[in-house]
């Protein structure tokens, strides 16, 4: 089962000639990827808008994620600048399943195509090298952002729980989406 162990040590995974993804350590937190955490615009649609975020906190959560046998925290970098994350996980490696999440913490590469990319790299690396056979996400009604871009990643709606959050002041669906491999 420990297939996390063969990923360590700096892995990367390329996704163009500028933009790259690699396993986040310690060394990678910075005051900058705090801020993102804190920036409403950039949370809204998770569940980190309710904390308090700070460096502390940020290493905490990184270093969880490092040691973690089920979590693959990716940062999303452009020539080496850390712009967001994709999280792998948790995986259920019993059933060769796992959750996908992300985020771009700097606005400005917001709606380049940036997270479709990303999104389509994780499911590439998920299936190939850790021969998952399922691949979970689930975000707010009102992220057409992420409506789109994993629609376009090829995810289709699984389930829909209704009036299961609140988001600015009313009461809004969880929508549930899916990514099946073809040779599942
Ligand atoms: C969701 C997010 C990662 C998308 O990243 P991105 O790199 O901008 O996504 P892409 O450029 O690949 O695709 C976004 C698509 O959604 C569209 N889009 C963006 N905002 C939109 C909006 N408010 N309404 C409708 N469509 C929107 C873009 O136009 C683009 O479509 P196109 O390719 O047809 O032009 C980014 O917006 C983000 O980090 N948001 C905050 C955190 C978040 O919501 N994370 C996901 C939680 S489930």
């Amino acid at each position: 089962m420990h297939k996390k162990k063969n990923f360590y040590n700096d892995f990367k995974i390329n996704i163009d000639e500028n933009y790259f993804l690699k396993i986040l350590k310690k060394s990678d937190v910075s005051e900058k990827y705090v801020s993102w955490l804190n920036d409403y615009e950039v949370t809204k649609f998770t569940e980190q808008k309710y904390y308090k975020h700070d460096f502390k906190s940020v290493l905490n959560f990184v270093q969880e994620k490092y040691i973690s046998e089920k979590e693959f925290l990716f940062g999303i970098y452009f020539n080496n600048q850390h712009i967001g994350n994709i999280k792998l996980g948790p995986i259920k490696w019993e059933h060769k399943s796992a959750e996908i999440s992300f985020f771009i913490g700097e606005k400005i590469f917001w709606g380049k195509g940036i997270a479709k990319k990303c999104i389509k790299k994780i499911i590439d690396f998920g299936v190939e090298e850790l021969s998952l056979r399922k691949i979970n996400a689930g975000y707010y009604q009102t992220n057409f952002a992420s409506n789109k871009v994993l629609k376009k990643c090829g995810f289709k709606v699984e389930g829909i729980r209704k009036s299961d959050l609140i988001f600015e002041n009313k009461r809004i669906d969880l929508i549930l989406v899916g990514y099946i491999p073809n040779n599942n």
